[in-house]
């Protein structure tokens, strides 16, 4: 089975300005338009995302960084799912770790997972470890955060998820500090295995599996064919123009 590999942008609170935001969603979707073999999600902070013009047409899409669980009402400062979905989202992040370190808990996640679902928007959900032990206490975490952020989550809608792994320790940093192909490779292996006893083998054969955590132009093309990673989330490297587009490139041809 071919799945096709995504690339995801995570912009976080940057740039700065509209205008900006317009001339790097240009220079990036002029690039991934003509690298088939992958999908491109650019993730702009919301207040950019209708700013946009085409996206979602071809391999290239805006995503949101977050949604709310509810559809509407009065939550001051939330944005729905639908939302996003009429400014033109196809996908959205959630659980990033930088939410959770605000206070966003396994069963929102597992709330806003199932209220992007509802929407159309495909969920890319974020997990990941604090730090590594020798013991292997973080394969606990990682199991009883992906248990907990899908337990909304229909068996039906399973395999259409993107899972993110990003161990935190690496989030932020340079691509020496990033983990290795190899242990990359065996932590997507496990994934996929707690993935097929909640969903089942199929479910968790179809899933896409990605990396995130110091994902730089040096190291992409290794950790997606060494490290099997059905594709990337990348921090600050999407927001420097040749280095994304160059990271698309590699990532096309792996
Ligand atoms: P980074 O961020 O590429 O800057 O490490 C990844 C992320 O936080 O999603």
């Amino acid at each position: 089975m071919i799945k096709k590999k995504i690339i995801v942008a995570n912009w976080k609170m940057n740039p700065k300005t509209p205008r900006e935001a317009a001339a790097l969603w240009d220079a990036v979707r002029r690039t991934a338009r003509n690298l088939p073999r992958v999908d491109v999600a650019v993730c702009p902070p919301a207040v950019f995302l209708g700013l946009f013009s085409s996206p979602g047409r071809g391999n290239v899409f805006i995503g949101a960084q977050d949604v709310f669980w509810e559809q509407g009402g009065a939550y001051t400062g939330q944005i729905a799912a639908a939302q996003m979905a009429a400014c033109g989202a196809r996908f959205t992040i959630v659980g990033h770790s930088e939410r959770r370190a605000l206070g966003e808990t396994d069963e929102q996640v597992s709330l806003k997972t199932r209220a992007a679902l509802k929407a159309g928007l495909t969920p890319i959900v974020c997990v990941g470890e604090m730090t590594r032990d020798s013991a292997g206490a973080f394969f606990g975490v990682l199991t009883a955060q992906l248990q907990a952020s899908l337990d909304l989550i229909p068996r039906t809608a399973a395999s259409s998820l993107v899972i993110a792994y990003e161990p935190l320790w690496a989030i932020g940093r340079n691509f020496r500090e990033a983990m290795d192909s190899q242990t990359i490779h065996e932590t997507i292996i496990f994934i996929r295995k707690v993935f097929a006893d909640k969903f089942g083998q199929e479910a968790a054969k179809r899933v896409r599996i990605i990396y995130g955590g110091a994902v730089e132009p040096k190291n992409i093309a290794a950790i997606m064919s060494d490290g099997r990673a059905d594709g990337v989330l990348v921090g600050h490297k999407s927001l420097v123009v040749s280095d994304f587009t160059n990271m698309l490139k590699s990532a096309n041809a792996v």
